[in-house]
């Protein structure tokens, strides 16, 4: 056999620079454009946040009102996106999420300019648009008529208004808020990967976005969350989690929402979520799903040796349940948040592209002698 290395999983392969976000794993620390995600998730919000990622610094007020401005005009869907969801309501919201996006490139006055100016004017409108089409999608299928976008409410408090058709308990929509900041931007992850993958050959932002929503939709990505809520119903209990662990690690099965490609050591962003979690529960007199996630965190403490620590998913699904999410959504969610970070990255790999194209390894037969049908 050839003597070549193979890089499994582009495990640890640095494919490029970036300034968006850093990740040091080993001791669970992530910043976004340089700054804490400590501090963005507790002081900022997600319009300030994301204005942060996509122009590189903070605004000033008068900025920050402008974008949000124009963040807030955007929200609304063409009558024609709406029946794209109306057709396709039986899919997972993901599917809806990404089909609707992929349907909003023929509305864009910019879908085919890739010029910086107008990937930027696309990312805001999609960041915006984005909500809009889950919670649409949410009411569509149970029968209901859509809710239109309210443009006295943040970004927050007008995707949980939209979903509900009130609005919402301020400190929901704070909650709401942190769970996008949380949820803007992570590196090189799979999804900002197959976004890359797809600006790197010159197609626009709406190709990237797209792909970017199918990558996420995978349980080892932005599925977790729901997987870990799913987890937590059929446990029931806190005095269950052990022996559940137990029986899903000796049939080899993975506790979701734990481990991590990058992180080997807690993950920032699960840790504000862990505590707003238990507030939550508390303040909605559910606390139970807080107690059950917490045994299953104890139970895993010894993986923590071996670098498996709880990840942003593993509390995040009870916030979103005790929110009243339905499960299905949790990873649109994650999508709704994560369309800056998508924006960044593709800016980036325009801004200095190469074609992403590996290679493989070839194993298979060689030469192998053509026989005509008849004869097989
Ligand atoms: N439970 C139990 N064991 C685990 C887990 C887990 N959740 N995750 C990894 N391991 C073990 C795995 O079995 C392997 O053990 P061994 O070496 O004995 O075979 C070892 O840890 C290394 O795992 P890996 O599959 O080589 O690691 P990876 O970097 O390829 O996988 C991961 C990363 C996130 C896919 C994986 O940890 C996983 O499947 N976790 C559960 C799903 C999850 O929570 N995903 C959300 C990730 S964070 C949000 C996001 O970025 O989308």
């Amino acid at each position: 056999e050839q003597k070549v290395q193979i890089h499994r999983g582009l495990r640890d392969v640095l494919i490029d620079r970036t300034r968006s976000s850093f990740i040091d794993g080993d001791v669970g620390k992530l910043l976004y454009r340089g700054y804490n995600i400590d501090d963005l998730a507790t002081k900022s919000t997600f319009e300030e946040t994301i204005y942060l990622l996509l122009y590189s610094e903070l605004p000033n007020r008068e900025q920050l009102d402008a974008f949000d401005a124009e963040l807030r005009a955007n929200r609304a869907l063409p009558e024609e996106v709406l029946s794209v969801i109306s057709i396709t309501q039986k899919s997972h919201p993901m599917d809806v999420l990404r089909t609707a996006v992929s349907a909003l490139s023929a509305f864009d006055p910019d879908t085919e300019d890739n010029s910086a100016e107008a990937t930027l004017r696309k990312g805001i409108r999609l960041t915006a648009q984005a909500s809009t089409i889950v919670a649409a999608h949410a009411r569509i299928r149970e029968g209901k008529q859509p809710i239109a976008p309210n443009s006295s409410l943040s970004h927050a408090s007008n995707f949980l208004y939209m979903l509900f058709g009130e609005e919402p308990d301020p400190r929901d929509a704070k909650l709401m808020d942190k769970d996008f900041i949380l949820h803007a931007e992570h590196g090189i992850n799979a999804s900002s990967f197959g976004a890359r993958v797809t600006a790197s050959t010159q197609a626009d932002l709406h190709c990237a976005v797209t792909t970017g929503v199918g990558v996420l939709k995978g349980p080892s990505h932005g599925g977790a969350a729901e997987e870990v809520m799913k987890m937590a119903l059929e446990i029931g209990d806190e005095s269950n989690a052990a022996a559940y662990v137990a029986d899903l690690r000796s049939k080899g099965g993975r506790v979701m929402g734990f481990g991590h490609r990058v992180y080997k050591a807690v993950d920032p962003r699960s840790i504000h979520l862990m505590d707003d979690a238990r507030d939550l529960g508390v303040r909605k007199g559910q606390p139970g799903w807080y107690s059950i996630l917490e045994a299953v965190a104890k139970v895993m403490e010894p993986y923590s040796r071996r670098g498996i620590c709880q990840n942003v998913d593993f509390f995040s699904g009870a916030i979103y349940y005790l929110l009243d999410i339905p499960e299905d959504l949790f990873i649109s969610i994650f999508a709704m948040g994560r369309i800056p970070g998508w924006t960044v990255q593709v800016m980036e790999q325009f801004d200095n592209n190469i074609l992403l194209r590996p290679r493989l390894l070839y194993v298979g037969e060689m030469d192998v002698e053509y026989v005509p049908i008849d004869q097989r």
